[in-house]
């Protein structure tokens, strides 16, 4: 007889280690001058390549065309909608026991292939090797823990639930593998059948997420991979009646969009953030800085859960140790493509947007650079760290998500004002204090709006089961359960009435 463990979080490489470090830097020698052939659509159990190819990028190298990945259009959708009707009863009727050992065999093959995904994501998201190692704890983390479900979540097959039936996965580029797992494990487990549809910058490292859940034993038609650019067929994907279900991890606009294309969309999804970090004047400021930096510049500022505000109080704002401290810190920080395993902030995934552009280049009255950031290597996707002193409760930088490697911060007079300001944002998805004061700390907890609420400690990088993720506000739509935490797989489950779990 086996003796279940119990769940326990997938360790990271260990880089201490020497043996680790040259697995490593021989792994992004291989890796770095990659070019990958043309990525199919894979509906109805078949791998298609179409007329219609766009191409993949990588954000290290502008211009250099790393594959290129099939369009699918209305007939894939077509075909990828029967197909998963028809599977799901037989993936439902495999049951729970057969489900967890298919995402238990994922973990493995996960664990097995590190390296391969490490590259993958170095290439096709510029993602430093760091992230991408954390990035794939947490999917075998996911794998993990949605295995056990039927313990954490208390449902069982068929007698008061039943599978919600076809669930699209649409996931976002800046976790490219490690969201979209969470996506697929979660309606996987709970017994439906999925379409994958990636973010179009990274599909490469989503086909390789696919690759693996196939030879976990996911079967093709259970799961089917269906990137689409065009409107019209996603709009048609999403509206169809067949569609029970749709996890989204995007801008709140998007979310919006889909509402718009269909007003009884079951949406599960996790939106836009203006995160933003208190620091008063009871910190331990070495530690709040050194975690602030992190927060705000890690991936290059492209985490939905990234702090892109700091609220300081007065007297620590207007200290030399502060500010010098800060900007010698963000100032630090190694500015290079992701092949370079020395590099802090790597490329953003595209060339600035408008809104990140403004937030890198253009100040408004009373603001000034504390740093000011640079373009790098003459690569529109690379830049150093900014941060912008002065900014206004209620100026254009408070209200805007740029995603990208830029640090406003606003000076309060108290600590109240500064929960105040934190509050007042139509979003709530990550925020934190920095506060050794036990009264302040209660305040806090007791009057946050964000899903995640971190005291002491980062704003990004939260931990399956420790940590479970979601927002507040306009920063979530759907179901309530967090992702990596209870009740989760079974929000992807239909319940009688009477039988919803507590
Ligand atoms: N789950 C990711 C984080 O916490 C977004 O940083």
């Amino acid at each position: 007889t086996t003796v279940e463990q119990p769940f326990a979080n997938a360790a990271n490489t260990d880089f201490a280690i020497p043996a680790n470090r040259q697995w490593i830097e021989e792994l992004v020698d291989v890796w770095k001058d990659k070019t990958f052939g043309t990525i199919p659509v894979q509906v109805g159990g078949v791998e298609e390549t179409t007329e219609n190819l766009t191409d993949g990028l990588d954000p290290s190298r502008p211009g250099k065309v790393l594959y290129r990945y099939a369009n699918g259009n209305a007939t894939h959708v077509e075909l990828a909608l029967q197909t998963a009707s028809q599977s799901q009863s037989a993936w439902e009727e495999l049951g729970i026991e057969k489900r967890a050992q298919i995402l238990r065999q994922f973990a493995t093959v996960a664990a097995q292939q590190r390296g391969e995904t490490i590259g993958v994501m170095m290439g096709d998201a510029g993602k430093a090797v760091l992230e991408s190692d954390a990035e794939i704890s947490e999917a075998i983390d996911f794998a993990d823990y949605y295995s056990r479900s039927l313990n954490t979540d208390g449902w069982n097959d068929g007698t008061t639930s039943s599978p919600a039936g076809v669930v699209v996965v649409t996931p976002p580029w800046n976790f490219p593998y490690a969201i979209p797992a969470g996506g697929c494990l979660a309606a996987l487990m709970a017994g439906n059948s999925v379409i994958l549809k990636p973010a179009p910058e990274t599909v490469l490292t989503a086909w390789h997420l696919a690759c693996q859940l196939w030879e976990a034993g996911v079967p093709r038609e259970v799961l089917q991979f269906l990137p689409l650019v065009d409107g019209d067929d996603g709009k048609a994907l999403l509206s169809d009646p067949r569609t029970s279900i749709v996890v989204l991890t995007g801008a709140y606009s998007t979310a919006q969009l889909f509402q718009s294309w269909r007003p009884d969309l079951r949406l599960y999804a996790e939106t836009s953030g203006k995160n933003s970090m208190i620091i008063s004047s009871a910190a331990d400021l070495d530690l709040a800085i050194k975690d602030l930096v992190r927060s705000s510049f890690g991936h290059a500022g492209q985490k939905c859960s990234a702090a892109s505000l700091a609220i300081v109080l007065r007297d620590v704002y207007e200290s030399d140790q502060f500010r010098n401290q800060l900007r010698d810190a963000a100032a630090s920080l190694h500015v290079a493509p992701a092949w370079d395993l020395s590099a802090d902030v790597t490329p953003i995934i595209r060339p600035p947007h408008a809104e990140l552009k403004r937030g890198l280049t253009q100040l408004d009255a009373g603001e000034s650079w504390l740093l000011e950031p640079k373009m790098m290597d003459d690569n529109p996707c690379l830049w150093s760290p900014g941060i912008r002193l002065g900014v206004k409760p209620g100026s254009w930088y408070h209200r805007t998500e740029c995603f990208g490697p830029v640090l406003g911060i606003i000076c309060v007079d108290s600590f109240e004002e500064a929960i105040r300001i934190q509050n007042d944002n139509e979003f709530g998805l990550t925020g934190g204090l920095y506060s050794l004061d036990v009264d302040e700390i209660d305040a806090w907890r007791e009057r946050v709006e964000v899903g995640n609420a971190y005291i002491n400690r980062t704003t990004t990088g939260a931990i399956v089961q420790r940590q479970p993720f979601g927002g507040w506000k306009h920063s979530a739509v759907g179901p309530g359960a967090k992702a990596g935490g209870p009740n989760y797989v079974a929000a992807f489950r239909d319940w009688t009435e009477t039988a919803l779990p507590q």
